[in-house]
């Protein structure tokens, strides 16, 4: 089953009317691209879009996928969202629309020999880029009062839970059969951790290898200055600790001439979430610039 593109219509009509130039720094296959170029390019011939991602598989399908869709005027680019706004003020342009839709691909749970499925096994990857050191390694290198705080942050346990997690992590490291999400998986089974609890800390092994709420905070400290007067900001976020930090930046953006558009966040409708699972902790807020 392919990747479905969450809240696409809300990100759609929240862009502003006047949008010639929407840069989308989480492209994965570019469906939102898509959905963007289809709603804008009829009544603006000089809509551009500009897609990055920091996956370069991602990037191979988006083209494939927007050249099968008859996309044009768009331009694919490898980078982290947190080099968005050098990247910009290099090239001397501003965005009307930026869109960040954070969280995995599709993709990527399915490919076994990068990342995690549940399901399947396969290395203990995990990064969305090969530049970066693998969640074997980042296990390896964490000591467990650091385990401990990422468990309660990122994955919501309790600071006793995380605790007993954590040291027993850290007793089995070592162990040369770690190496792999079935072995990972079985060494947590021994701890009576069964499905629902082994997301939890596979999700905060991926947050903690790509580094994902670092660089989060990087962008929203940087984005503003690449926005284009009464140009946009959609950021469609999938865990707690992700919506509180744009939650914030946006509040303390709002004291200097920005206008929060959405008071509480945008989520998909019953409706999205019966038709992709997926999407169902998707969150989405906006901010414009005056
Ligand atoms: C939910 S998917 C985006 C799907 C896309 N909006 C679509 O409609 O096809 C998130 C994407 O963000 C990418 N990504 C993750 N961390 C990133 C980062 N730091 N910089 C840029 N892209 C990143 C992932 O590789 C993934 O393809």
């Amino acid at each position: 089953m392919r990747h479905i593109a969450v809240l696409a219509r809300e990100v759609c009509e929240y862009a502003p009317r006047h949008t010639k130039l929407y840069v989308d720094w989480t492209a994965g296959h570019g469906w939102h691209m898509q959905v963007m170029r289809e709603a804008f390019s009829s009544q603006n011939e000089e809509f551009v879009t500009i897609g990055c991602d920091v996956d370069p598989l991602m990037l191979s399908k988006a083209t494939s996928h927007l050249q099968e869709a008859w996309v044009t005027r768009f331009e694919l680019l490898h980078s982290s969202y947190q080099h968005m706004a050098d990247f910009l003020s290099q090239k001397w342009v501003s965005a009307d629309y930026i869109l960040l839709d954070l969280w995995i691909n599709r993709d990527h749970i399915l490919q076994a020999d990068r990342w995690f499925s549940l399901k399947k096994d396969g290395p203990l990857d995990m990064r969305f880029s090969s530049e970066w050191p693998t969640a074997h390694a980042v296990i390896q290198s964490l000591h467990a009062e650091d385990m401990i705080d990422h468990l309660m942050q990122y994955g919501d346990f309790s600071p006793k839970r995380a605790e007993i997690l954590a040291y027993y992590i850290s007793k089995h490291k070592r162990n040369s059969l770690m190496k792999t999400t079935l072995w990972f998986k079985k060494i947590l089974w021994q701890l009576k951790v069964w499905t629902q609890e082994l997301a939890r800390i596979f999700q905060v092994l991926r947050i903690v290898t790509n580094h994902e709420l670092d660089q989060l905070e990087v962008f929203l400290s940087t984005f503003d200055r690449c926005v284009s007067p009464w140009g946009r900001c959609s950021i469609i976020s999938y865990h707690s600790g992700e919506d509180r930090l744009v939650k914030n930046a946006f509040k303390k953006l709002s004291r200097t001439w920005r206008t929060i558009i959405t008071d509480q966040p945008i989520v998909p409708t019953s409706n999205e979430v019966y038709r992709n699972k997926a999407s169902r902790s998707a969150k989405m807020r906006v901010i414009q610039k005056n």
